[in-house]
């Protein structure tokens, strides 16, 4: 992969700018699409009729998975509207993991009168090959105290599951961000960071290359930052791809402030910061 492409967030049509990346290049594909629920990202791309948003969405998965490795992981954020068509498409290119169910923890006030009311988003997870990349330990759960001390009988005590902690399943209740959440920036559908954490950190490996091909607000940049991985993004909004710089400046400052680091240290390059950091 040529460095100069590494951390940078490219403010283009995915579709047009792919051929920067190198084919088997990828460690992780962290996509969250438009849904075709006619959402205003400032353009027309969530305003599809449902015929050409599949026939999109299948050219876009398409282009994408050339660029993975062969130990590379792809996580597809969908609603229940299309993600029967779109896991048939990737299941007749790619290993399904899973389906993991992401449920945002909607209050039980109010809802639909004719169906039932959706509180969830559906990710699927495919592997391009058995040999795929998954670090089980680097997100499991830790039991809380109570359950620790429920288990103190001798059967339980040195057990490693007890100390490490519980593996993770595919029901993933992770509160939606709220108009107050500090990490809320002004995008529509902005994901929480603990959840792409969670793909991150389980399915690439420290300094792999994690790419989102519809960055938004930015949120994989971060978790990856953060987790000490390069990304590489694409984004249509140019508003959405300074808020990312501006997201991305203000996790640095808050990361070297930590470590008592004076105002100029921080006056590097995007790119500099996040190569200092490995
Ligand atoms: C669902 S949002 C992504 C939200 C993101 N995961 C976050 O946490 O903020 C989808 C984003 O894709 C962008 N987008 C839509 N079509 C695109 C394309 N063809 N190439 C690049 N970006 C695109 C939209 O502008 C929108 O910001």
């Amino acid at each position: 992969m040529k460095r100069e492409c590494l951390n940078k967030i490219f403010n283009q049509d995915v579709l047009l700018g792919l051929s920067y990346i190198e084919d088997n290049s990828i460690d992780l594909i962290i996509s969250d699409p438009p849904y075709c629920l006619g959402k205003d990202y400032g353009n027309d791309s969530d305003k599809m009729n449902p015929r050409d948003y599949l026939e999109w969405s299948y050219k876009w998965i398409d282009t994408v998975i050339p660029k993975l490795k062969d130990t590379g992981s792809f996580y597809i954020f969908l609603t229940w509207r299309y993600s029967p068509e779109i896991f048939s498409y990737m299941k007749k290119k790619l290993i399904m993991l899973n389906e993991i169910i992401w449920d945002r923890r909607v209050p039980s006030m109010g809802g639909g009168t004719r169906s039932f009311t959706s509180v969830h988003d559906t990710i699927g997870f495919f592997a391009k090959t058995k040999q795929y990349y998954f670090d089980l330990d680097s997100i499991r759960i830790p039991y809380d105290e109570e359950t620790k001390k429920a288990r103190t009988r001798s059967i339980f005590v040195g057990k490693k599951w007890l100390e490490v902690g519980y593996n993770l399943k595919d029901l993933w209740s992770i509160t939606r961000l709220h108009k107050q959440d500090p990490e809320r920036q002004n995008h529509p559908t902005q994901k929480p960071l603990e959840l792409i954490d969670r793909m991150v950190l389980a399915s690439s490996p420290k300094n792999g290359i994690v790419f989102d091909p519809f960055m938004g607000s930015g949120t994989t940049a971060i978790s990856s930052i953060k987790n000490k991985r390069y990304y590489i993004g694409f984004e249509l909004n140019p508003d959405y791809c300074q808020m990312i710089e501006q997201r991305i400046d203000k996790h640095n400052k808050g990361e070297k402030s930590l470590l008592n680091a004076t105002e100029d240290d921080v006056k590097v390059t995007n790119f500099q910061q996040a190569m200092n950091l490995f």
